[in-house]
């Protein structure tokens, strides 16, 4: 069963550091969440999964990291500038806006029918480069990730000498002026975004949004989410963003609804082909704009035809904050432990956890105790797993609690046979299971390396 509801989630976040509201000391920002000590760990967790999958387990995809400052001819040329906005409605009675297409002729705030006709909003956030306050000044934070991979392509190729089919890979934050943030980290005005854009030859694109649907949902199902839970939607063509010939959203069951997590569009050659010099040169399918500004011609040599082409874009593109509430939706589980206990355990896979292993004292104002503590924390932190925490509570009961709450794996426990037999033993926990069992010291690397590796 995933969590009942949000609220339960919120206040799990906030109790144990996982993710706070912004500016939480001034009445907090709309829209706008940090991620706390624990929430750092599993975000990390995540994109690490991602770039692990996309980046080193393949060999046709290469990685970037661009800057979040974005040139206005980029979203000017991309459409963005004309196209990326939500038509919106202002009440006159209580000055509320809302999006058109959320509400049925009243306004959700006072109640008024007194509204303006639709008018079309941009998400976009803009800023200033330089110390001059003007228009030719005026840049974007970008609203996708996705733009300077394709203003990068040349640049790419050039220096990797790829050939067709291959993608490249970025993560980083994402920034929409959202007009109603709301769900928590579902919708928000900063985020982050892993993308893919994978490029292919003209007429191969259906085939490749085939494959990267099934890839995808693969994924999801190995970070921990239940096949039940997810969903495949196909967006109808009357929907589809300016760019898109098709598009598929993988959907979450999250506690407030089915709802997207990943898109996964066929972006055709309308990106580089609106950004590209020269584009009388190419069959283009999509309808771009004209480009008279662009220094570069997008496109690649193809081998068997012997002709340049500008490739078509298959794009699957995962939200990193809904990724981190559907992982925490999944895990969530409240058991009942018999005669009137219960435990809240997250049950998140092990590559996932923020901490892997807990070392816990059995009593924290004993040197000797304290030092061997030390000791296997260093020695584990060796084996490169991630986190290793020195729990420091001296109360092994609210210990065991608190890392059942966080989904910390294996709880190592030193105790006073630790230190006064030979050879040196501990007791390890496992989260899921509860058990417990003895482990020389001498023999964890080997069995944390086995366990982690599994
Ligand atoms: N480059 C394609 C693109 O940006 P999108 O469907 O607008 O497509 C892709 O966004 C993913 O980014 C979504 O599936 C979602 O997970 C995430 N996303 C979009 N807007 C978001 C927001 N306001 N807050 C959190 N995540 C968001």
């Amino acid at each position: 069963m995933v969590a009942k509801t949000m609220d339960q989630l919120v206040s799990l976040c906030k109790r144990r550091g996982f993710i706070f509201q912004n500016a939480d000391i001034y009445g907090g920002m709309q829209g706008v969440y940090d991620y706390g000590p624990l929430g750092v760990e599993l975000k990390n967790n995540l994109k690490q999964a991602w770039w692990r999958s996309m980046v080193y387990e393949r060999d046709d995809i290469e990685g970037l990291d661009a800057a979040i400052l974005t040139n206005r001819k980029v979203l000017k040329y991309s459409g963005h500038e004309d196209t990326f906005s939500d038509p919106m409605v202002d009440c006159k009675k209580c000055k509320g806006r809302f999006r058109a297409d959320h509400i049925d002729g009243k306004c959700p705030n006072c109640g008024s029918t007194d509204l303006t006709e639709p008018r079309p909003f941009n998400l976009m956030f803009k800023t200033m480069t330089g110390p001059v306050e003007s228009a030719d000044n005026l840049a974007y934070l970008r609203p996708e990730t996705a733009q300077a991979i394709f203003t990068q392509f040349k640049n790419v190729v050039d220096s990797t000498s790829r050939k067709l089919p291959f993608g490249i890979a970025q993560i980083g934050k994402s920034f929409r002026n959202e007009i109603t943030p709301r769900n928590f980290i579902f919708r928000v005005r900063e985020f982050e975004q892993a993308e893919l854009e994978f490029f292919v030859m003209p007429g191969e694109d259906e085939k490749w949004h085939e494959i990267w649907k099934e890839a995808r949902i693969k994924w999801w199902e190995e970070q921990g989410l239940k096949r039940e839970n997810l969903n495949i939607y196909t967006t109808p063509k009357d929907d589809l963003a300016h760019y898109a010939k098709a598009c598929y959203d993988i959907e979450y069951q999250f506690p407030h609804g089915m709802e997207e997590l990943e898109g996964i569009a066929n972006r055709r050659d309308y990106d580089l082909g609106n950004h590209t010099k020269g584009q009388e040169e190419f069959k283009l399918e999509a309808h771009v704009h004209e480009n008279k500004e662009s220094t570069t011609k997008l496109c690649i040599r193809d081998d068997d035809s012997n002709s340049w082409v500008v490739p078509y874009v298959i794009e699957p593109s995962m939200g990193v904050d809904r990724g981190v509430l559907a992982l925490l939706t999944e895990a969530y589980k409240e058991e009942d432990l018999g005669e009137g206990n219960s435990r809240i355990v997250l049950k998140l896979k092990k590559h996932l956890a923020p901490i892997k292993v807990a070392v816990i004292p059995l009593k924290k104002n004993n040197e000797q105790i304290m030092a061997k503590c030390h000791e296997i924390k260093q020695n584990l932190l060796k084996l490169g797993i991630g986190r290793v925490a020195l729990e420091n509570t001296g109360n092994i009961g609210k210990a065991y609690r608190r890392h059942d709450e966080v989904g910390t794996p294996l709880c190592i426990t030193v105790d006073f046979e630790t230190i006064e037999q030979q050879p040196e033993s501990v007791t390890i926990r496992d989260r899921d299971t509860m058990e417990q069992h003895r482990v020389n010291v001498a023999d964890l690397p080997n069995y944390l390396r086995d366990y982690f590796a599994r």
